[in-house]
């Protein structure tokens, strides 16, 4: 059968054969065996309604078995043999082009390459799936080759529940993952539900289909650490042969010595994992290893000497680095740290003065020991970072739970008022106030036709319209629009493309809408082909998380999360290809509400009117509501763009002189 016929098929005619393992594939962990005997029964159920009676005996032990094994069931044996990667759109079997723009961006989420755990449909973060299991994925794939442009699939946490008739203008698939009566949204939620098949954890960009691989994280770390800079130097004065200190060579955290060199600094960071150091740096993403203190005292005093920029990854403790650089006398410009301490007692931290296989040891053996270990740790890490800052150097939290824990732990890291902590996260100091507020956020796009050409065109539309745009922008946003015009400018040399033809770039309102109606362009006289728009969820709008993406939020509503179910409402009505809303996504299950849009540029009038319309808005909700909690850059930027738009009327806060408030309580 050809690739067309077995979408267009669905669920097969007939039994396939049992699964083969492919070897080499990185398979998900085992998950928590937290059903109970009825509970099992049930998910063995719900799991047979995929398929015709005459199969349900032989699926049933098939699939207790993978829910003993695996904690899950996958139905391993339907994944189709075909190779998973972003074909051309043209390769799809569609009535609606929107829909195979939609299937493209699924298969690419599902490619080896591109996804952590492709067997369980896993894209990224451990979890982040696309379906729960092969049946959805083929149902969903057969709705999407034969639906047309006036039907609406609705996906419920990677179940397609079918298509509803709609209209032209509406999405053509509305994806929720993991939405939760509220009280049902602790972490074991997650596990008890997603074993019974009735929900998923889409992560971000992988269960809206909208993942492109590193090159997000790369870009997303390149803006942070930049701005870390501009933070503490001068004005003009660049990062070469200033030291930034971090730790981590991890699945994000690697992306800091990558993003180190392009910001233009050295970076140093430690990594106690032999194999992960190992592996960036033959990947090029870390210029070099060293894996004695001394070496990387020296080598770090000749850095500073000749004002280089490199990156160096330091082979042991991040702590050992911290202390003995304070001994020497080292100065750092900015420190983060990047360890995975959201999870602290099962190896995403580990203690100084133990090896690494010792720590694993401990870690199965002695837990109790082990936590104790962390704990210390956490305390010595602290009391070098605070000698450090002493000095003048500038500490953010990476948004990896370090002062969390470490306030946990008892070190000292509380602010005089011991409420908050003496540091900030990069999104309260940097990302928040430097970007989102003003509008800056991490714009992508896909181009459809799956060719490297069409891509370098995109490119260079984008940098031609950025160009154009910053020549009239206010002096509030000329750096943001600098530091992507450099990007885009640099990104094919990068070399960040896994999988589709992809691309990504901060931009504000006017300039995502000016590059889209660019691509737009483009598209109508036959120049490139069709693309997709989208974004990450980590954005001004699309996302509520009190301690990341709305922690520069002071007004109490960093709890609520109706900007980003506003944003899904709105984006669906203002012209979207897809939709999609999730609880969980990095800080975790029951922690975020995050969003995300998919649009496709197919050169029409339509096309354009969907765009302007729905691209302003997916900016400037998050503007209002950042300006209504009285944030200056996005008071600043909502008042600009209020003077440009006169049907934009905005509710503007009143501020209230401190000295009113002081003696009422
Ligand atoms: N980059 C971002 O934009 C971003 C944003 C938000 C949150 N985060 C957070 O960053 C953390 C890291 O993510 P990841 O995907 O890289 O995790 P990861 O677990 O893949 O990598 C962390 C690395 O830190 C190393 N490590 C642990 N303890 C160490 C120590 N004491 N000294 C030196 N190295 C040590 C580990 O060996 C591991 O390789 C997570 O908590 C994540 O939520 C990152």
């Amino acid at each position: 059968m050809t690739f067309k016929e077995q979408i267009l098929q669905g669920i097969p005619s007939e039994l396939p054969s049992p699964h083969v393992y492919p070897k080499g594939i990185n398979r998900a962990p085992k998950r928590k065996d937290i059903l109970s005997k009825d509970e099992k029964q049930l998910a063995i159920r719900n799991a047979l309604r995929y398929f015709p009676k005459e199969w349900h005996k032989k699926l049933a032990v098939e699939f207790a078995q993978e829910l003993k094994d695996y904690g899950r069931i996958y139905m391993y044996r339907f994944k189709p043999t075909y190779d998973f990667y972003a074909r051309p759109i043209s390769e799809y079997p569609a009535q609606s082009q929107q829909a195979a723009a939609i299937m493209l961006m699924m298969q690419n989420n599902l490619n080896p390459a591109v996804a952590q755990h492709p067997e369980e449909l896993i894209t990224y973060g451990g979890n982040g799936a696309v379906f729960q299991n092969w049946a959805q994925y083929l149902l969903t794939m057969q709705y999407l080759a034969t639906m047309t442009d006036e039907q609406t699939l609705n996906m419920y946490s990677g179940h397609p529940m079918g298509l509803f008739p709609s209209s032209k203008n509406a999405p053509r698939v509305v994806v929720t993952n993991g939405m939760m009566i509220p009280n049902y949204s602790k972490p074991d939620d997650w596990e008890k539900f997603n074993a019974l098949g009735v929900t998923q954890y889409g992560q971000m960009t992988a269960g809206s289909f909208m993942y492109i691989g590193p090159q997000g994280i790369v870009h997303g770390t390149t803006i942070t650490v930049m701005n870390a800079f501009r933070k503490i130097l001068p004005k003009k004065e660049n990062p070469s042969g200033k030291i930034f200190l971090t730790s981590g060579l991890g699945g994000m955290s690697g992306a800091q010595p990558k993003a180190g060199n392009i910001a233009g600094c050295i970076t140093i960071c430690a990594e106690v994992n032999q194999k992960a150091a190992t592996k960036r740096h033959e990947q090029g993403w870390v210029d070099v290893l060293i894996d004695n203190m001394d070496d990387l005292v020296t080598r770090t005093k000749q850095a500073r000497e000749n004002d280089e920029v490199i990156s160096i990854a330091y082979i042991g403790n991040i702590v050992n680095v911290w202390e003995r650089f304070d001994e020497e006398n080292i100065f750092i410009h900015v420190g983060s740290d990047q360890t995975s301490l959201h999870i602290p007692w099962t190896g995403g931290y580990y203690p100084v003065d133990i090896s690494y296989e010792e720590s694993n040891r401990l870690i199965r053996e002695e837990p109790k020991l082990f936590k104790e270990k962390v704990e210390e740790t956490l305390r010595r890490h602290a009391e070098a970072i605070n000698k450090h800052t002493a000095k003048g150097t500038y500490f953010f939290d990476y948004g990896n739970a370090f002062l969390l824990e470490a306030s946990r732990a008892g070190a000292d890291v509380m602010a005089n008022n011991q409420i908050d902590f003496k540091y900030k996260s990069y999104v309260q100091d940097i990302l928040g106030p430097m970007c989102f507020d003003y509008g800056f956020g991490p714009f992508r796009w896909v181009c459809t036709s799956g060719k490297p050409e069409d891509l370098d065109k995109t490119d260079q539309i984008a940098m031609e319209v950025l160009q154009g745009i910053m020549e009239n922008s206010p002096e509030e946003i000329q750096l943001q629009m600098q530091d992507n015009i450099t990007w885009i400018k640099d990104a094919k040399k990068n070399k960040m493309v896994v999988g589709s033809q992809a691309r990504i770039l901060y931009a504000d309102a006017e300039g995502r809408v000016k590059i889209a109606n660019a691509f737009n362009d483009a598209v109508a006289k036959g120049e490139i082909g069709a693309v997709v728009l989208g974004r990450d969820h980590h954005d001004v709008s699309g996302t509520d998380s009190p301690y990341r993406e709305t922690s520069n939020i002071y007004d109490g509503s960093q709890f609520t999360a109706d900007m980003a179910i506003q944003n899904v409402i709105g984006d669906s009505f203002r012209g979207a290809t897809w939709v999609s809303i999730h609880n969980g996504g990095g800080v975790g299950w029951g922690e975020v509400i995050n969003g995300g849009f998919g649009m496709l540029l197919d050169g029409t009038q339509e096309a354009e009117a969907r765009l302007k319309s729905m691209l302003f808005y997916d900016v400037n909700n998050g503007i209002a509501r950042r300006s209504w909690a009285r944030n200056e850059e996005a008071l600043f930027a909502v008042k600009r763009e209020m003077e440009r738009t006169p049907t934009l009327k905005v509710t503007i806060p009143n501020l209230v002189e401190d000295d009113i408030l002081a003696n009422l309580f």
